[in-house]
């Protein structure tokens, strides 16, 4: 397996390599709305869903219904998530009123009344005790970096494992590699503009790191800063450390595999050995012990 330098450390999505202009022509900094352009370049919420069904599926036996995604944002995948399937509820968590004023327009106003029923919309922090138990919860976009400090880190995951039934599964995501180290700015040719993922610093004592998101124009403005991170850059080894110190148990890791041209093929599978490559990400997948809800017991759409 080969994860190769082209690959950006914070782009789960493959990105479409052409220099062609978005639907709509060129994108311009001044026309361009940063939260459409951060989902993207880097959110794929109908495949990570599709993972997270073969995952619980693979553990459980059974498929999931009740979501919570922490840090939802926008929240994309939340919507995504009770259009998915009938019995499916989400629990969208996050501490911005207005980047969830901004997706419940763009998202939430596109499910009809009966799904938007399903949809709970919650300002908050994630590591407070939730309204229902879930059967899963996602962390995603390394969004958990945020919580700098093991001590931070590990009450954060105590919270998660309260707020998911016995059997739930628990999915995060992480990236690295050796140029998740340099300061640097990798660059990604997307639909209309381009995405840049900066790391301004990293401080090799502590493991903290400041990234930041830009966006470019085929007309040479810039949207400089749309996103910026100053997080924590936590190793594999350290997150199944803490999730089983937090009381789950089979935290697994899965690695993505590779196109014959060295690529990644967007496949994660669990796996005991990666690769010291120079830029991955991958998923980290652990259970609160316990069998599923009878709720958790559906198997068909
Ligand atoms: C990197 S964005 C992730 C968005 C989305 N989950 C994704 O996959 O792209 C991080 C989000 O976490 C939110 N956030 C940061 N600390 C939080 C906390 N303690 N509780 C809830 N939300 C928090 C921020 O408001 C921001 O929307």
């Amino acid at each position: 397996m080969a994860n190769t330098k082209n690959r950006s450390q914070a782009a789960k999505k493959r990105p479409s390599r052409t220099k062609k202009p978005a639907r709509g022509g060129w994108r311009t900094a001044k026309g361009s709305d940063r939260h459409e352009l951060y989902e993207l370049s880097v959110q794929e919420p109908r495949a990570e869903i599709a993972f997270i069904d073969r995952c619980f599926r693979e553990r459980r036996g059974c498929l999931p219904s009740v979501l919570r995604e922490d840090f939802c944002g926008t929240g994309y995948a939340s919507c995504e998530w009770v259009k998915h399937r009938k019995s499916n509820v989400s629990w969208g968590i996050d501490l911005c009123t207005k980047t969830m004023a901004w997706g419940k327009a763009r998202h939430g106003a596109k499910l009809n009344a009966e799904q938007r029923s399903r949809m709970h919309w919650v300002k908050g922090d994630v590591r407070d005790r939730g309204a229902e138990p879930a059967d899963v919860i996602a962390a995603l976009n390394f969004s958990y970096f945020i919580f700098k400090t093991r001590a931070g880190l590990l009450e954060y995951f105590k919270a998660a494992f309260a707020n998911l039934k016995p059997g739930g599964v628990y999915f995060l995501d992480s990236y690295g590699g050796s140029d998740s180290f340099l300061v640097q700015t990798e660059e990604r040719d997307l639909d209309g503009f381009t995405y840049l993922w900066d790391t301004e610093k990293y401080n090799p004592i502590n493991g903290d790191v400041l990234n930041h998101i830009h966006f470019r124009f085929p007309d040479g403005t810039e949207l400089r800063k749309a996103f910026t991170y100053d997080w924590r850059l936590w190793t594999l080894p350290e997150i199944q450390e803490l999730l089983l110190e937090a009381g789950f148990v089979k935290p697994a890791v899965y690695w993505e595999g590779t196109t014959d041209d060295g690529e990644g093929d967007g496949v994660f599978r669990r796996k005991a050995v990666g690769e010291a490559c120079e830029g991955w990400i991958a998923y980290i997948v652990a259970e609160k012990p316990g069998a599923p809800s009878r709720a958790g017991r559906r198997t068909k759409r």
